[in-house]
């Protein structure tokens, strides 16, 4: 078992003990529904879940069932993604976007990035849309550790790191 499936196991179980003290709170771990105002956080909670932020930018996310208690979404994810663009690492938001103004956010999420973050899906979001992202990765407010520095093609990678390289089912 890869190091990160078993985290994500022993996120779930604590997450599952977490949930039936009732705990847990219905924007985090709860179905969350798009209420509130139209760049308020409710909707923004609503937007980060079904855009699949969580997918990269939160350690054990995906493998969990998106089960991750909501202390560490969007805290950043240590595991790189290494292709033809060098590795990159899926960012701490709750870091970032705490130190961005709203100006510089809208901005920010208009600029292209490296894959496999999908820059575009950013950009085309409303900016009512991008305000109630910042909204909620604000309510959810700083917390965690910087991921690690892009790497550029040329150098090696520390850790553990996803291959984004095509090859034949039958190779291995
Ligand atoms: C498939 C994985 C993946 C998904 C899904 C994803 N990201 Fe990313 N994200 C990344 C990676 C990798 C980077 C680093 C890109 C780089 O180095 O240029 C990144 C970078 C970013 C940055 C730049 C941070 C900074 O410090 O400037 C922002 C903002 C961001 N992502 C927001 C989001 C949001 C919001 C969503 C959901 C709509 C999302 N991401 C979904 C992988 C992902």
């Amino acid at each position: 078992m890869s190091s990160s499936l078993f985290r994500a196991a022993a996120v779930g179980i604590a997450c599952g003990l977490w949930m039936s003290a009732g705990a847990a709170s219905a924007a985090e771990n709860g179905r969350v529904s798009p209420q509130g105002s139209p760049d308020g956080p409710a909707r923004g909670m609503y937007l980060l879940r079904i855009t699949g932020c969580n997918d990269c930018h939160t350690p054990g996310y995906a493998e969990s069932g998106g089960s991750t208690p909501g202390s560490a979404w969007l805290t950043g994810n240590p595991v790189g993604f290494s292709g033809p663009w060098g590795t990159t690492y899926a960012a701490n938001l709750r870091l970032a976007l705490a130190r961005m103004s709203e100006a510089q956010w809208l901005q920010r999420a208009r600029q292209p990035m490296r894959p496999p973050m999908p820059w575009f899906a950013l950009r085309d979001m409303s900016d009512d849309d991008l305000r109630a992202i910042l909204a909620a990765v604000r309510q959810l407010g700083p917390a965690g550790q910087a991921a690690p520095a892009f790497v550029p093609p040329d150098q090696h990678a520390q850790g553990l790191v996803i291959h984004f390289v095509p090859q034949p089912a039958a190779a291995r």
